[in-house]
């Protein structure tokens, strides 16, 4: 009993378990700078405003305001006490807790499988490793695979036998059935009897995000049929759901806000060799959506590098098409004549092979232009306007305007148009394809597109020496939204330091029922905060919009003055134009 409330088993938890992997199970949450955003399960809401910090492995929701870290997460999710949800917090870091009910057979079942692979898997790489079986190294080596890289991705070799990993299994202790749950033995046809799914091939083991072994790839050593082999989908293993290299790439991911996404295994486990750590393989299956929400889970940004052959390029346009819809910001890569990301490492070495990544970078729009336009055998008019029809819809889903205008000016460029005559053809039926609705979500995903008048907002809520600045220059009340005006007007209630005003607006804005509103300016000032001289350039320009607007009217009325030939009235006007400039307020757009 007395481990149940032990501090070091608490701090044990919280150390193996990832709170993003924890709220992620019932949460879909997007990577924004260092913290990750969805929509809050405690309350209803359409705009994400529950924050998820792995720093310090912490949730808040700026919505409701519920906040905690990982235990007070699932109690309040699953409706548990303390205890309970140690216990269930326990079993997923796979700490034993003394006296902990064995109630929850599933979680048992799905354990006792991954203790199977791990134990398989521990079999196949000794039989590489520890036997030195050369055939299979010398295989290895001749790929260029390192002694280091068969240990980080913990490869190993089937022998070429019906029943060897079944006897070490069962020397180990574990019974027929969780080997038959693992799908690493298979029933045979005619004899009741079970056989090695894998023989004689190299081994590379299918981790979990979190580490756990769930499933496995076979590959022949020579070029007999079917190259590859995989355990099949099991409760613990959808390929749908995984991705290789994930576990020993997500940090990297992480850090850098970037994934490389390859084909395959051994494109891989090689860029990994390369030092280029922030690689997954998608494993030749057509890219999921459930992939493409895990990858959101780490990053913002992915690389597609698909081997440059036809299969491989027409695979990147369905995987772009998937990943999009997600608000991911895709970049593609097309590797020269059919090679793969392997063959390239070896050929170019990993120095070269970064600069060509780097050099070769397109956005998935250009890759698209570019992919109609090889397809079309003669580029006429007819050609053109069917690829223009074609990115259409790709381009009027950007989010901004200024990437739009981008694209389609690049569009003009490679179709050798005027791009006068490509804006006209965007132009029409432009209403019928934008959708409003998917516009508001894409622009609550992506990240930095917030307008001015958020900007402007959100540098001066973070900051006395800002809002003082603009307050005294041109005034506070230039907001067009109302909830803007509001929480001005709430920050200038507020007493105390910055940092404190915010805490205490956050009550405020929720009584008004603006805390969402609030919430969005918190995040832009993370994401995008003004630069001084930002600030300075939007004061010139709403004093300048003003002045304008102002002699307009004095433009008017002196002509309407003039008109009335009321020489007095004239002269009055011109005396008194000083005190009119100062009255008028200007907007700003
Ligand atoms: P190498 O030929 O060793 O360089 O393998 P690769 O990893 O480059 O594989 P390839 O480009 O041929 O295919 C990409 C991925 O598709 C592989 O890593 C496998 O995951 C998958 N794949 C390829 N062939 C087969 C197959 O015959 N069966 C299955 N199940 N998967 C395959
Ligand atoms: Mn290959």
């Amino acid at each position: 009993m007395a481990r149940y409330y032990d501090e070091q088993v608490v701090q044990e938890i919280q150390d193996r378990l990832d709170i993003v992997d924890i709220v992620s199970e019932t949460v879909n949450l997007s990577r924004k700078g260092n913290r990750y955003w969805g929509l809050c399960p405690f309350h209803q809401e359409k705009t994400p405003s529950f924050s998820v910090t792995p720093d310090k492995n912490m949730f808040y929701c700026f919505g409701c305001h519920a906040g905690g870290d990982i235990f007070s997460f699932v109690m309040k999710r699953d409706g548990l006490d303390f205890k309970e949800a140690l216990e269930l917090l326990a079993a997923r870091a796979g700490i034993e807790l003394i006296d902990a009910n064995r109630n929850n057979k599933q979680v048992d079942r799905r354990k006792k499988v991954i203790e199977v692979n791990t134990a398989a898997a521990k079999f196949y790489h000794q039989y590489l490793v520890k036997n030195n079986y050369s055939t299979a190294l010398n295989y290895l080596k001749e790929r260029g695979v390192k002694t280091e890289t068969i240990e980080e991705f913990n490869l190993g070799y089937a022998p070429d036998s019906w029943t060897m990993l079944q006897e070490y299994l069962f020397k180990k202790g574990y019974s027929q059935e969780f080997m038959k749950l693992s799908g690493l033995i298979k029933r045979s046809d005619r004899q009741n009897s079970f056989f090695d799914l894998l023989r004689n091939r190299i081994i590379f083991p299918i981790h979990s995000s979190r580490g756990d072994i769930i499933g496995f790839g076979g590959r022949v050593m020579g070029d007999s049929l079917p190259k590859y082999l995989n355990t099949p989908e099991t409760e613990i293993y959808s390929k749908r759901k995984n991705l290789y290299g994930l576990f020993q790439a997500r940090d990297t991911i992480r850090l850098m806000n970037e994934v490389i996404l390859v084909e395959g295994y051994m494109d891989c486990i090689k860029l990994h060799q390369g030092d280029i750590k922030n690689c997954v393989a998608s494993l030749g299956t057509a890219f999921t959506s459930e992939q493409a929400l895990l990858l959101q889970r780490y990053t913002e940004k992915v690389v597609i590098l698909y081997d440059g052959d036809e299969a491989g390029q027409r695979e990147t346009v369905r995987a772009i098409d998937i990943m999009a819809q997600y608000g991911l910001k895709i970049d593609v890569v097309t590797l020269p004549g059919g090679k793969d990301p392997d063959d390239c490492m070896e050929t170019y070495g990993k120095e070269e092979f970064l600069k060509y990544i780097q050099n070769n970078k397109i956005s998935y729009i250009e890759f698209k232009i570019n992919r109609y336009i090889n397809a079309e055998k003669v580029l006429n008019l007819e050609s053109k306007s069917k690829i223009i029809t074609w990115l259409k819809k790709d381009i009027n889903k950007l989010g901004s305007e200024i990437e739009k205008d981008y694209f389609i000016k690049l569009l003009a460029r490679k179709l050798r148009l005027e791009e006068n005559v490509v804006y006209r053809e965007f132009a029409t039926g432009i209403n019928s394809i934008k959708g409003n609705k998917s516009r508001t979500n894409r622009d609550n995903i992506r990240y930095g597109n917030y307008s001015i008048e958020e900007k402007i907002l959100a540098a001066m809520l973070f900051s006395e020496d800002i809002f003082l600045k603009i307050k005294n220059s041109i005034g506070v009340q230039f907001f067009s939204k109302q909830e803007y005006r509001e929480l001005i007007e709430i920050y200038q209630q507020m007493e105390g330091t910055d940092t404190l005003k915010l805490g205490k607006m956050q009550k405020a804005a929720g009584e008004r029922g603006i805390d969402a509103v609030l919430a969005r300016i918190m995040v832009v000032n993370e994401d995008t905060p003004l630069q001084q001289i930002e600030i300075e350039r939007f004061i010139k320009r709403v004093k300048k919009l003003r002045e304008e607007a102002n002699w307009q009217k004095i433009y008017r009325s002196l002509d309407k003055l003039q008109e009335e030939g009321n020489f007095i009235n004239l002269l009055n006007f011109i005396l008194n134009l000083d005190t009119f400039n100062h009255t008028q307020e200007g907007g700003i757009k």
